[in-house]
């Protein structure tokens, strides 16, 4: 482990200035994942004997999200500088057990674990103290700029805000990510000042510190799309945008059809079977998994919900933590949430808002209903404008509806209340009381005719208006 292995130390204690937010960068969202989230992947994946996660501004908050087996926290209660961000992390790193140290900057998202291990051998092969990945970048402005000395060997890393202004025209910048040896980084550490215009401890300025101790600097020249770090929230969006198509490449390679890839909003984790369609504007967020052979209309937002395969989302749904079976149809501007499952075939069509309720196999409810904390039996039909009365206003009670019930139209279900397997009830019934299987039930004023009755108001109103 010691020979061959490195660990990692991310870098996330700082206040994100820039981002103007009360919340941690690394807490806030990019594509359905915390930002911190991405490098820590990274790390794992690259196959690091430790990860150590520096953290510091809310310190509490950033624990509770990333506490994993494989993390140590490692608190820098003041944060000053990247530099400092080590100098607090030092004890670590004299019983870290790797020879090899990468630092990586937990705002750069793109990363990836490929790249750091090729980082590492480059940097053994180089026989380096530090080995700095670098890019070059057609607009430099905010990274550390790589000042090379005689023989072109890095001398320094200049930052943006003390760079003259012939620096500032370097394109060869720093992506904040460096590999050390871990002894001579022990070694030079306490040499790091704040003597300098930032008045922080730059992890930087150890490179001017090896040159000086003639220790290797090296330079690795890596892809500059995995550098793009989010300072600020413009960065976010546009990061965002790289992801999501990169996203959508993957899917459509693996047989999915996006109607327009740059209208659809495909969080990392989401998971698609061939064949299925994707119309434009559809947002899939978090964990939401769809199966082979889907169609969803254009505008449907799916958020922690699972589609079996052959389902057909229509425009302008709204699915949240439910789950969809295989052959079912949904919509247009349907509405599922809070666990609604529907069963194989179901039918759920348009202006029909399911929470936490299941609809069993080949069951209808196509317009205009309600349907909350209610277990509908299969080959049942609810007639169009039926409501589940679930809430009186106090808690919420469950409706039964067993197997090939037919609820009539404009049916006030008042729960808690159960309709036996086979019954009808009559259209515009407000059911009350249980109605038995096999049974037809009838909850409503009967009708009253009056013949004649509205010529004789006319006469009247005509009397009325001449006297
Ligand atoms: C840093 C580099 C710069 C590089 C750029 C690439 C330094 C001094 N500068 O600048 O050369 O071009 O990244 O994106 O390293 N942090 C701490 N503790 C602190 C201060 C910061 O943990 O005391 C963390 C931050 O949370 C962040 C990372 O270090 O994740 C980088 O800090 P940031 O302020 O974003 O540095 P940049 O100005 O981007
Ligand atoms: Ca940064």
């Amino acid at each position: 482990m010691t020979q061959e292995g490195f660990s990692i130390v991310i870098l996330g204690a700082g206040k994100a200035t820039r981002f103007k937010s009360e919340r941690p960068k690394l807490l806030h969202e990019l594509a359905g994942r915390l930002l911190g989230e991405y490098v820590l992947r990274t790390a794992t994946g690259a196959g690091a004997d430790r990860i150590y996660l520096i953290i510091g501004h809310k310190a509490e908050e950033m624990r509770k999200a990333f506490t994993r087996p494989e993390v140590k926290f490692i608190e820098q209660k003041e944060q000053l500088g990247t530099g400092h961000a080590l100098i607090v992390a030092r004890p670590e790193l004299e019983r870290c057990p790797s020879n090899v140290v990468v630092v990586l900057v937990g705002d750069a998202p793109l990363l990836k674990p490929e790249t750091v291990t090729k980082l590492v051998a480059t940097h053994r092969k180089q026989h380096a103290a530090c080995t700095i990945f670098t890019t070059r970048e057609g607009n430099p402005t905010g990274y550390g700029r790589i000042v090379r000395g005689s023989g072109k060997r890095v001398r320094a890393i200049v930052e943006e805000k003390v760079a003259s202004a012939a620096q500032k025209k370097i394109h060869e910048v720093n992506t904040g990510i460096l590999c050390f040896s871990r002894r001579p980084l022990l070694a030079h550490l306490a040499e790091l000042s704040q003597a300098n215009a930032q008045k922080e401890f730059l992890l930087t300025d150890l490179v001017a510190i090896f040159y000086r101790h003639r220790l290797k600097v090296a330079a690795f020249e890596g892809p500059a799309d995995e550098a793009h770090g989010i300072n600020d929230r413009a960065q976010l969006a546009e990061v965002e945008k790289m992801l999501r198509l990169r996203k959508a490449r993957a899917l459509m390679a693996e047989g999915v059809t996006l109607a327009d890839p740059e209208r659809t909003y495909i969080d990392e984790d989401v998971t698609i079977g061939p064949d299925t369609e994707v119309g434009v504007g559809v947002s899939l967020r978090g964990r939401t998994r769809l199966g082979s052979g889907c169609r969803l209309g254009p505008y449907s937002t799916l958020t922690d919900s699972i589609l079996g395969d052959g389902v057909t989302v229509r425009q302008s749904c709204v699915i949240t933590n439910s789950e969809v079976n295989s052959g079912a149809a949904v919509g247009p501007f349907a509405h599922l949430r809070d666990g609604a499952v529907l069963g194989t075939d179901v039918k759920v069509g348009n202006f029909v808002e399911v929470k936490k309720s299941t609809l069993g196999r080949g069951s209808k409810a196509q317009h205009l209903t309600y349907l909350g904390n209610a277990t509908v039996g299969e080959r049942t039909n609810i007639g169009a404008g039926t409501i589940t009365c679930n809430y009186d206003g106090e808690t919420k009670n469950p409706t039964v509806i067993e197997d090939e019930v037919f609820i009539g139209s404009g049916n006030m279900l008042v729960a808690p209340v159960r309709i036996g397997k086979g019954s009808y009830t009559a259209a515009g019934s407000t059911i009350t009381k249980e109605v038995p299987p096999d049974s037809l039930a009838i909850a409503r004023t009967p009708q009253v005719t009056k013949p004649g009755w509205a010529s004789e108001r006319k006469k009247g109103l005509t009397h009325n208006s001449k006297s």
